[in-house]
């Protein structure tokens, strides 16, 4: 602490911005979007009017919605020259790689005519992305997978059309999972905005210096692939099938994420703002239990799954230190039960948050004291000295 600024890491207490999106509190447990609670939201709405909340601010009337809806379908389908794009990529390029870069490439596509200072264009921009997400992240998949691309059906709703995009192959009749389907379009709602989490506060950091939508979501989409962030439900599955083919015990696994000299920690645990259940892990955890019923599936992971999450919930290191299942250990399971292929887990969530990372883009470009972000820090380095004469 020199007196200026007070180094706090990770930025926990410092506030960054204003605003009106989502309301999180990390003791109570408490996510509201725009006001309204998760766990309501999550019963009785869908992703594409979650998705008009977050944007406008309030819930759509019936011809609002309709219109609404109306928008993004017709605007589900990309430039022919995207597929191109993404055909470009090595044949085993990780999904998220190729979507940063469709995602970013789109400025080229779909921005030059648009005016970020004008609201409208910003409006269409955002509409664009949250139409063309799931068109661009099943292209994604079927290029890593070497597989036929799938059009879009827009006589097919938001979620029934993405799992038609990455399922089916022209050769077959394609039958939607009605069971796939409700699961994911709560995955959706849940992941759908949360405050300043690192990718938010990336996209609007980036967006500050006036980079258009598509280079700020782009930006977004980067940061959340880490496993420390949105990469956890895919690290999620990857430690526990690390964990069965170890053999290693439950009881050896917690002492490792107890060690402070291991850099082990339990993947989908813990939260850098929820010191108290996430509310959205009770929500998934609920779909998760009944999903596993009736899936059945990967037996051995799930069941270590749900040891590993009564023994953290007994534990007195997880229970002082508040640890508690996430939102995306929950997830990674319902993804894995649902034969989600697993380096797709994060760009589902990508595919989510593009309404919540543009919701708070829009945002910071109608409030008056917009200005480009700048984070200080605290300099620890040498003091000033003179070049050494001679050298
Ligand atoms: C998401 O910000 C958001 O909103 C993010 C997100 C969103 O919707 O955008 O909610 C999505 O990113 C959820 C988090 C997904 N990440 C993971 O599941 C990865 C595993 N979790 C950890 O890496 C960790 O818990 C973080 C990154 C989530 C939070 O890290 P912090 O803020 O450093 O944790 P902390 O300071 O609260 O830790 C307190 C203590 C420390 O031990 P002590 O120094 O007090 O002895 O708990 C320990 C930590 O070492 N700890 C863990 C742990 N997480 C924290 N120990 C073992 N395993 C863990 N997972």
């Amino acid at each position: 602490d020199t007196g200026i600024f007070t180094y706090d890491p990770g930025f926990a207490t410092t506030a960054s911005c204003k605003s009106a999106i989502t309301f999180i509190d990390g003791d109570e447990g408490i996510l509201l979007y725009r006001g309204y609670p998760i766990e309501q939201l999550a019963e009785h709405s869908t992703y594409l009017e979650v998705c008009y909340l977050l944007m406008y601010g309030e819930l759509p009337n019936k011809e609002q919605g309709e219109s609404f809806n109306h928008i993004i379908s017709q605007h589900t389908m990309v430039h022919e020259n995207i597929r191109d794009f993404i055909d470009g990529f090595r044949y085993d390029a990780h999904p998220m790689a190729m979507l940063v870069g469709t995602v970013g490439a789109m400025s080229s596509f779909y921005h030059d005519s648009l005016d970020i200072n004008n609201p409208e264009h910003r409006e269409i921009s955002a509409q664009r992305l949250i139409a063309k997400m799931p068109t661009i992240a099943s292209y994604c998949y079927k290029h890593h997978r070497g597989m036929p691309f799938m059009y879009p059906d827009n006589n097919l709703g938001y979620v029934e059309n993405f799992t038609r995009m990455m399922f089916a192959v022209p050769a077959e009749d394609f039958t939607l999972n009605p069971v796939a389907v409700k699961a994911i379009e709560l995955i959706m709602i849940l992941h759908a905005d949360h405050e300043q989490n690192a990718s938010t506060s990336t996209v609007r950091l980036s967006g500050s210096s006036g980079a258009n939508p598509f280079a700020s979501i782009a930006s977004g989409v980067a940061c959340l692939w880490g496993p420390a962030h949105g990469g956890a439900n895919e690290a999620v599955i990857n430690m526990l099938d690390r964990i069965l083919y170890s053999g290693e015990t439950i009881e050896q696994v917690i002492a490792r994420a107890k060690d402070k000299n291991d850099p082990f920690r339990l993947m989908g645990f813990g939260h850098r703002v929820y010191k108290n259940f996430d509310p959205r892990a009770r929500l998934i955890q609920k779909m998760c239990y009944d999903l596993l019923k009736e899936l059945g599936g990967d037996q051995p992971l799930f069941e270590l799954a749900m040891e590993l999450e009564r023994a953290t919930l007994e534990d007195e290191y997880f229970i002082e230190r508040k640890l508690y299942p996430n939102v995306d250990f929950y997830s990674g399971i319902i993804l894995r039960a649902l034969d989600i292929p697993m380096n797709m887990f994060t760009v589902m969530f990508a595919m989510s948050r593009t309404v919540g990372w543009i919701s708070h883009w829009m945002e910071m470009h109608e409030d008056p004291e917009f200005r480009i972000g700048r984070p200080r820090q605290v300099y620890t380095g040498a003091a000033q000295r003179d070049y050494p004469s001679g050298r």
